[in-house]
């Protein structure tokens, strides 16, 4: 696949995107949005893909937002097409099959705090600045920055960055949970492999319950106590369960197929 806004490459079974526009930032334009689109509807199909990291080009910003530029002239009716298309995209990442790393290689702001919110995990190097400005433009964050900054770092925290629109550094950033580590640049791509490589040791069958169940908590239309309830009871019926049960106790590390 070709694409315009993104680079993507390959490392073993990880699939590395990389928003390419540097010259704004890595602003979030429509066109990426559609590529970023484009990109997770695919991934559950490829059994090549066991992990992904979302990363800016360059080593000043992972995303500075939205692209102001392009919706400074919407009306109402396409803000909300906008809004809605934000959502679906970041929906997919947060429901990917495969864990999606956010590696926040400079600033994140607006919609790159929500992409990086929309990840699995984030991992930021020692210059990530994180906020959700828009308050400054009189706007509100239209791709759920609302409703997952306030399931990351709870209510209060999450009212006062949104209603004060300042911008916290990578270490605050860690301090209320926002991101799970902090590295210097030059180790983030390392770390976030090695992270990946540790998870994918396991059986992706597992990991996919796992994001499943842990995404249901949030979800006012399903009982993630449920879909626990049932995931658990899947995993009996799995070759890696019985690999992973036998190699305990044969005392042996497992080797996991994914099936
Ligand atoms: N949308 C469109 N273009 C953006 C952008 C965005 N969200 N963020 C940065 N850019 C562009 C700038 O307009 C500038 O383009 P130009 O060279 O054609 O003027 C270029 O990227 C470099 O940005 P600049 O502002 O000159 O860099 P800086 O180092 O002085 O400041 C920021 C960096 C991130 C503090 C500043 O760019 C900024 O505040 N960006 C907007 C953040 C925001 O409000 N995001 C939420 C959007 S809803």
């Amino acid at each position: 696949m070709n694409f315009d806004n993104l680079l993507i490459s390959q490392k073993d079974d990880v699939l590395i995107i990389s928003i390419n526009r540097p010259n704004n930032l890595n602003a979030l334009n429509t066109k990426t949005l559609s590529e970023l689109k484009n990109i997770f509807s695919n991934i559950k199909n490829n059994s090549k893909i066991k992990g992904v990291i979302i990363t800016g080009v360059g080593n000043k910003a992972f995303v500075a937002g939205a692209d102001i530029k392009e919706f400074i002239n919407y009306s109402v009716n396409q803000a909300i097409d906008l809004s809605e298309s934000g959502h679906n995209v970041f929906n997919l990442i947060e429901n990917c099959s495969v864990p999606v790393i956010a590696a926040v290689n400079g600033y994140a702001l607006g919609g790159g705090c929500e992409l990086a919110m929309s990840c699995h995990i984030r991992i930021a190097s020692s210059n990530a600045i994180f906020g959700q400005p828009e308050v400054n433009l009189g706007l509100i964050p239209g791709y759920a920055g609302t409703q997952r900054l306030t399931q990351l770092i709870g209510k209060g925290l999450a009212i006062e960055l949104l209603t004060t629109g300042e911008n916290i550094n990578a270490e605050k950033a860690k301090s209320i949970g926002l991101v799970n580590n902090v590295v210097e640049q030059e180790e983030l791509m390392k770390t976030c492999l090695k992270l990946l490589n540790k998870i994918n040791a396991k059986s992706l069958l597992t990991i996919t319950s796992i994001i499943k169940c842990v995404n249901h908590f949030y979800k006012k239309e399903v009982d993630g106590y449920q879909t626990e309830i049932e995931e658990f009871g899947k995993c009996f019926s799995s070759e890696d369960f019985k690999e992973g049960t036998n190699a305990f106790l044969e005392k042996r590390k497992p080797n996991f197929k994914g099936k």
